[in-house]
């Protein structure tokens, strides 16, 4: 019998990805932890709480499990508010639990990709305005020159800002991230100040360490016309792609930053990308509507799409493959930042993780420079506004007793780390 056998480069990196607010526990300094805090902002008032206890040492048996399971990468966020607890403060402690977590991850052979700003601002930031304020990029870039102090003899793969899409259209657009705002205006002056920020970032992270590899990690949603014979659709999903996936990435190619329908230049963003990170989980089809405050459309999932547990995304491994060759147009080296599905149960996440995994295979083998995947997640962990409804580890997470729950998922992850090929 013939077998099928997709393999992929040597060297490629394998491994999951996390967020030090999502994994750690204890995190009480920081703008998600007053979030939680107040009445309505997440599902059945959930908090993140303990978390998957990393904090408290339990990421040692969790990088166990991922190196026992064939990965040799790993993608974890350093938490600035544990860093830096007040403008004047640097807690020396917290770095050494950070370069202790790195050496972890080295010693168990696993490459890591640090991510320095993962949706959380410290709270003395959020008083002063957040990333609202002209302050931030600035805060920001002295809290990234401690790190990069720190930890630039172990770590060479950053991201500087984790979906800086998301965090702005979750706090200032639509959705239920904090501050909860809802203005055109203040959306683009908070993504504008995180080019900055990531500008800022680059710029150090290189002068500290020539030969670091800095990219950015933006959500890719796949955005496609409804009607194909109807051009107000394509027209409103193009709108959508530009102001979503293009505008923050594009920036750093044209100096000028383009959303909705504002633009503003920033030279200092030119060549601030090594590589592409790509966040993927789904696509959605666009309708044109009458909506201007909704950018014009109305969306919904293709309707012969699985959808995952709680109909959070729909299962489209083509949306996956437009992302990729969008990525490819950069002409730089490509990581897969993130990709998974919410699905406790088990039932949809083997075909998700291998359509998925397929698509990354098409384009590698156009000789396209994709150098790793991560999948979301390791174990499950607390999936902010929607607290933890949505599980989305390979390994399943008893909140109460913090016990693992190996799911199938892992043997299918396990040996595509080990083949580095998807195989029958
Ligand atoms: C992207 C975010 O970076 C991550 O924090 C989140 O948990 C996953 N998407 C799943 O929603």
């Amino acid at each position: 019998m013939p077998q099928a056998r997709f393999a992929f480069p040597k060297g490629f990196l394998w491994g999951c990805a996390t967020a030090a607010h999502q994994v750690e526990g204890g995190n009480t300094n920081n703008n998600w932890y007053a979030w939680e805090n107040e009445p309505g902002r997440i599902i059945h008032g959930h908090q993140s709480g303990k978390a998957c206890d990393w904090w408290s040492g339990r990421w040692r048996e969790d990088f166990d499990r991922a190196a026992e399971t064939g990965q040799n990468a790993h993608r974890l966020s350093i938490e600035w508010s544990r860093v830096q607890p007040a403008p004047d403060r640097w807690d020396e402690n917290a770095i050494d639990a950070y370069r202790e977590m790195i050496r972890g991850l080295i010693q168990r052979k696993l490459t890591p990709m640090v991510t320095l700003h993962h949706f959380t601002d410290p709270l003395w930031l959020t008083e002063q305005g957040g990333w609202e304020s002209e302050q931030a990029p600035e805060l920001f870039a002295v809290y990234v020159r401690k790190i990069v102090e720190a930890l630039k003899d172990l770590v060479s793969l950053w991201i500087t800002i984790n979906e800086p899409n998301v965090y702005t259209y979750g706090g200032y657009l639509n959705g239920g991230f904090p501050p909860g705002k809802n203005d055109m205006n203040l959306a683009f002056q908070v993504l504008f100040n995180l080019l900055k920020g990531h500008s800022l970032a680059y710029k150090i992270i290189h002068d500290l360490q020539p030969s670091a590899l800095v990219g950015i990690a933006p959500n890719y949603r796949s955005f496609y016309p409804a009607r194909a014979w109807l051009p107000l659709d394509a027209a409103a999903a193009n709108l959508l792609h530009a102001s979503y996936n293009d505008a923050f990435p594009r920036a750093t190619r044209t100096g000028t930053l383009k959303f909705g329908f504002k633009s503003a230049e920033l030279p200092a963003a030119l060549g601030t990308m090594d590589f592409v990170g790509i966040n993927y989980y789904t696509r959605d089809l666009v309708k044109f509507a009458l909506k201007p405050a909704q950018m014009f459309n109305e969306r919904f999932f293709p309707p012969d799409a699985a959808l995952s547990e709680t109909g959070f995304l729909a299962n489209v491994p083509d949306g996956f493959r437009e992302g990729l060759r969008w990525a490819e147009k950069f002409g730089l080296p490509i990581y897969i930042t993130e990709n998974g599905v919410e699905d406790s149960k088990d039932l949809l996440r083997p075909r998700y993780l291998v359509e998925h995994i397929h698509q990354v295979w098409r384009i590698a083998n156009l000789n396209v420079p994709i150098k790793g995947y991560f999948q979301w997640s390791l174990v499950d962990n607390f999936e902010w506004e929607r607290g933890w409804t949505q599980r989305f580890g390979l390994w399943g997470l008893d909140v109460d007793t913090q016990k693992r729950i190996r799911r199938p998922s892992v043997d299918l992850y396990e040996a595509i780390c080990k083949q580095n090929a998807i195989h029958s």
